[in-house]
């Protein structure tokens, strides 16, 4: 497979079946071993590696030699025969391992320096640290990792695209250079060289030229975009990502879970993996109140209580005032944790603390006592009402909600990993429904989208209570699998005059402020809308998942470090000052 006019096989493919055959290789030189006499070369190329030999039964002394001087990561062209090895000379470690080739020419074609980092590891050899893997990607990608991870990415992408057309999705493009599409991040921006001080955006999602696809007509559309998002990065955030993006008309929201489930499970099943038919559901409320995120890890239990009402009454300054304050007082109860140490619960509070709340109060049960700094507060009611067996610990924090959420789960997250309770075999898929449409800034006020701004609201909620839309809940969904979030979308508004509502409840209120802003979607809007809906996938997410990496970066060709610096191309960079003048920046500007 895959011979040109240059080579004849891929070297990692030769099997057994081909002893005897004349074989003419090209590719790298993954290892070299001089065994006196004869000399053995690793060649590999993109199927794999072979095992050269060059002894002096078949290869001229001269080759020989150039065999023996050539230098791991040059590029070679051999021609040889392929021999089956003896059964003790068998190597079961490699897929080439019952054959070697017997090798009677060799040309080097691209000879290497010293490779900065190695390419070929021995077992349990660590990795060069990431730093200088990024930095010399050339070679890391070489990798035979990451090179599967890259083909695997290939394969799912080959899977989307032909799911999705087969369903009659059509693959349509849309600008990188555009006008901003608020997705809850800042933009990159581009200086407009012909117009001065004006800048295109780079889409932080092609939300709004999707949702127009269907104004015009297309009915289906899919694209495997990408975005770019100006936002603080972690393993699971890149400045720049792929979504494989998805709209549909004339859908409600079982139309697109169904066709998300469905699209899940066909690439699981490309990835070796399965996914269940149906993903499990809960309302974003419920997913809040057992476990503090909207994405929770369902591999294990350890859900949020309320015990606010044990609190109730009690001589205890914090919980009382947290209560007083319209605060609730929320905890987890750890089996079997009474007996960590002090330093440990210290560690758990510095991660609540770090996720904003004040501090943990904590309980235990010991032979049926309770122990801890909060123990003395409890009455025997009070005692008789907590949900403690014994031996367990409970960590508690008083606050209001949008203060303890955040900081019991993060602590839940912590806590399942040292109880032992992530398996990482498990798999729960999640569908996550009913967000909220907005969501209070707590400390201005204000109401932010906590989707986006083309989600519609439910219309019985906004039925229901026409002057409170804090209340109102939106057609949005994300699915989740373990605590990450896969992918998310909504029934969008449909209606120009509901969706200039929502800007003006957002605080776009001025009408020349929305034309000028979002002009492009009333106008379409107002042209005549179909009903439609559609979501967005986390395409370097599902990749990363389904080849066991733990890094985004591990599955894209040239990622950006967590300071959004890509190291071996050297970007972003210093420009020179005239091009920033014709941009029209003032290069002194710092
Ligand atoms: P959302 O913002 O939820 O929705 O993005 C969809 C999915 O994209 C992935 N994702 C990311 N992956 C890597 N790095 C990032 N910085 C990053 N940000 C998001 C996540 C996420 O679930 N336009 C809407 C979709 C819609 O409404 O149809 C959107 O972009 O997996």
């Amino acid at each position: 497979m895959l011979s040109t006019s240059i080579r004849s096989h891929l070297a990692g493919a030769l099997r057994t079946g081909d002893a005897g055959t004349r074989v003419t290789l090209g590719g790298w030189v993954h290892r070299s071993r001089n065994l006196g006499g004869i000399v053995f070369l690793d060649l590999r190329d993109r199927g794999g590696l072979v095992q050269l030999s060059f002894g002096p039964a078949w290869a001229a002394p001269e080759v020989i030699a150039a065999a023996a001087a050539v230098g791991v990561e040059s590029v070679v062209l051999i021609e040889g025969t392929v021999v089956a090895r003896s059964a003790e000379t068998r190597n079961a470690d490699m897929d080439t391992g019952e054959i070697e080739v017997h090798a009677v020419s060799l040309r080097v074609l691209s000879p290497a320096v010293t490779p900065a980092i190695p390419v070929a590891r021995g077992k349990g050899e660590k990795l060069p640290a990431e730093e200088l893997r990024l930095r010399h990607r050339y070679l890391d990608l070489r990798r035979p990792e990451l090179q599967a991870a890259l083909v695997l990415r290939h394969r799912l992408l080959q899977v989307t695209r032909r799911f999705l057309s087969d369903r009659g999705y059509l693959e349509l493009e849309t600008p990188i250079l555009t006008k901003p599409t608020p997705e809850g991040a800042r933009d990159y921006l581009v200086p407009s060289r012909v117009h001065p001080g004006e800048f295109y955006a780079l889409p932080q999602s092609p939300q709004i030229y999707k949702q127009l696809f269907m104004v015009c007509g297309f009915d289906r559309y899919f694209q495997i975009a990408r975005c770019f998002r100006d936002e603080d990065l972690r393993a699971d955030r890149q400045p720049e990502f792929t979504q494989i993006d998805i709209e549909a008309s004339f859908v409600g929201q079982e139309d697109i879970l169904a066709l998300a489930e469905s699209l899940i499970g066909s690439l699981w099943r490309e990835g070796g993996a399965d996914a269940p038919e149906h993903f499990e559901r809960m309302t974003y409320a419920d997913a809040m109140e057992q476990y503090g995120s909207d994405r929770p890890d369902l591999r294990y239990g350890l859900e949020i209580r309320d015990c606010s009402d044990v609190f109730r009454g009690l001589d205890f300054g914090i919980t009382t005032s947290a209560l007083a304050a319209g605060g609730r007082v929320r905890g987890i109860v750890l089996p079997g944790a009474g007996a960590w140490s002090r330093k440990q619960v210290d560690e758990l509070e510095a991660l609540a603390k770090g996720a904003g709340a004040g501090g943990l109060l904590r309980l235990k049960k010991t032979e049926g006592k309770f122990d801890g700094p909060t123990a003395k507060f409890l009455t025997p009611e009070a005692e008789a009402a907590l949900p403690l067996e014994d031996g367990a610990l409970m960590l508690l924090v008083a606050a209001p909600d949008h203060v303890s959420n955040p900081a019991l789960d993060r602590v839940r997250q912590e806590c399942a990993q040292r109880l032992g309770l992530v398996h990482e075999g498990d798999r729960r898929f999640l569908i996550v429904t009913d967000f909220p449409m907005f969501e209070r800034d707590p400390v201005t006020g204000t109401l932010g989208a906590v989707h986006h701004p083309f989600t519609a609201p439910k219309a019985e909620d906004m039925a229901a209570w026409p002057d409170e839309p804090h209340r109102w809940r939106a057609t949005a969904y994300d699915v989740v699998l373990n605590g990450l979030e896969l992918g998310g979308g909504s029934i969008r508004t449909h209606d120009a005059a509901v969706q200039s509502r929502m800007f003006e409840l957002l605080g776009i209120g001025d009408v020349e402020e929305q034309e000028r802003r979002f002009g492009f979607l009333l106008e379409g809007l107002r042209a005549g809308a179909p009903p439609h809906g559609g979501i967005a996938f986390g395409f370097d997410r599902i990749t990363m998942l389904l080849s066991g990496a733990t890094s985004l970066r591990d599955v894209i060709a040239f990622p950006k470090t967590t300071a959004a610096r890509a190291l071996f191309e050297g970007a972003p960079t210093v420009v020179p000052a005239e091009d920033l003048r014709q941009l029209h920046i003032r290069p002194d500007v710092k």
